[in-house]
């Protein structure tokens, strides 16, 4: 696409910009073969090592280039205003590129599929992810949080984040399959627990060279049986609900679907969406609860604000109050702008010819929007690496400034989900318990599967809050 096919602001801006390459873009130069590895290993496993570098070094460039042998050239989009202007163009004049989950999850997900089929999926799947319909999880959101902390050993130091995963897990085998046949429901649990615990998922995932299968015991072995059991139980449930009455859960939706021409989605194409769903939805939102646990508890002052907001909602709040509660959703929106869960939207793909801020990018070149540098831009944020929950009451962010849950045609089709489960699971847990984090220290992030995790799942103490015992 060039710069005359649409006059989105962004592209009225840069029709001024002289007309620059891709490789009259700043590079991140690397010198030497080892010192290129080791940031590609950087990347991957601590990011935040490799990014905090770059963006002291470029401070406020909006674009970054870099390319690594083995790997597609690559531009990071670090500043809302580069951010924009990839957001406002056409969408589908990009591909998407993120074929990483493919052998995993499949060729039919969201993920990976584009154009006109992207947009029917799409357009089928968000109406259950919004509004009324996720309000109805509430209170199983409350119960299943209940449960998972009865299990807690109170008093004992352990790794909250597993606990969390069991919560988004359930949470989400309820909001995709209903309350389908209770064993299956158990063996997708165990299989999903044990899929996410695969040690290295994040490099047999990024690292095609390593995706061999040697059998049942090899790593990559493992990880694909797992999957096949999963496909095998998710083809089992969609076998039974074809004979049964419509359910208003998202496999029913999926069940039902017809496009203009009055065609079904097949087996295939529903499985591989639900295990898109699945795994994104449990992965990202528990991992946002753990940094919000972190968060709340390293400044005690933040804690003691959204017990306040809670407390004025009595002993059995609604979940659609809480979810209305100005302090605590602050407290959820500034824990994802400082610690986005995944650190870069998915990299767009231009189909033609794609002129951004005065750049002509070739096809074939990746554009990555990073969120975790868009969130540190110091002329948006001020004190970009404090906690501020307060600058989300008296500001509204652009959604190119505030991009957590990316944008565009790819943005999150959970994030309503998540924001409305984040609030009622902590809400939660801050009205029956009270924490303590074991590490005095900042928690790093730690790569996990594809997203990012308090360091160690974040060690925390938990004990019965007083108030919530004597009643
Ligand atoms: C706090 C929790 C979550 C965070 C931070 C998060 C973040 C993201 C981000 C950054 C993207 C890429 C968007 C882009 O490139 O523009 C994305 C895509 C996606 N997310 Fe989430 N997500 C969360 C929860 C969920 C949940 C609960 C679900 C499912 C119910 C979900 C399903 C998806 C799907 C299917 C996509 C692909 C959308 C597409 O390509 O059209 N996510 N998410």
């Amino acid at each position: 696409m060039s710069n005359t096919t649409s006059n989105h602001p962004s592209e009225q801006h840069t029709a001024s910009l002289p007309s620059l390459s891709y490789s009259d873009i700043e590079s991140l130069k690397l010198p030497g073969l080892l010192h290129l590895h080791l940031s590609l290993f950087l990347g991957i496993f601590r990011p935040i090592n490799a990014l905090d570098p770059v963006h002291s070094k470029f401070e406020t460039a909006d674009l970054i280039r870099s390319s690594l042998p083995g790997l597609p050239p690559m531009v990071m989009l670090n500043t809302a205003r580069a951010v924009e202007a990839l957001f406002r163009a056409p969408p589908y004049s990009f591909g998407t590129a993120s074929n990483v989950g493919v052998p995993l999850l499949g060729a039919e997900t969201l993920f990976a599929i584009d154009g006109a089929k992207h947009q029917q999926h799409r357009k089928l799947i968000m109406p259950t992810f919004h509004g009324k319909s996720i309000q109805a999880y509430g209170q199983v959101m409350a119960e299943i949080t209940h449960q998972v902390m009865a299990k807690w050993p109170l008093g004992k130091v352990f790794p909250i984040h597993p606990t969390l995963q069991d919560i988004t897990l359930q949470v989400i085998l309820r909001v995709l399959l209903g309350f389908s046949e209770e064993g299956r429901y158990e063996q997708l649990q165990w299989l999903f627990r044990d899929t996410l615990k695969a040690p290295l998922l994040a490099a047999f995932l990024f690292f095609k060279p390593l995706q061999i299968d040697l059998g049942a015991c090899s790593p990559w072995g493992k990880l694909v049986r797992l999957k096949r059991q999963i496909a095998q139980l998710l083809l089992a449930e969609i076998a039974d609900r074809r004979h049964q009455e419509s359910q208003n859960d998202v496999l029913g939706l999926l069940l039902s679907a017809r496009d203009e021409q009055g065609q079904t989605l097949n087996d295939q194409e529903i499985r591989d969406e639900l295990m898109a769903l699945l795994f994104a939805a449990n992965e990202a939102t528990a991992a946002a609860l753990a940094w919000a646990i972190y968060w709340i508890h390293y400044d005690a002052r933040v804690r003691d604000q959204i017990l306040a907001e809670l407390i004025d909602l009595g002993p059995n709040p609604d979940s659609v109050e809480i979810a209305k509660l100005p302090y605590l959703s602050a407290v959820c929106n500034e824990t994802l702008r400082i610690s986005p869960v995944t650190l870069f939207a998915v990299p767009r793909a231009p189909k033609q010819l794609f002129n951004l801020l005065g750049y002509n990018i070739e096809p074939g070149v990746l554009l990555s929007p990073c969120i975790y540098l868009v969130h540190c831009d110091p002329e948006v944020y001020a004190d970009p690496h404090f906690f501020r929950p307060e600058r989300f009451l008296n500001h509204q962010y652009s959604p190119y400034e505030f991009i957590p849950f990316g944008g565009s045609n790819r943005r999150c089709v959970g994030y309503a989900l998540a924001m409305f489960e984040m609030k009622v699971v902590l809400a939660e847990m801050l009205n029956k318990m009270e924490f303590s984090l074991v590490s005095k220290r900042p928690a790093l992030p730690q790569r996990h599967g594809t997203t990012f995790i308090p360091s160690g799942g974040l060690r925390v103490t938990a004990k019965l809050r007083k108030r919530q015992s004597q009643e």
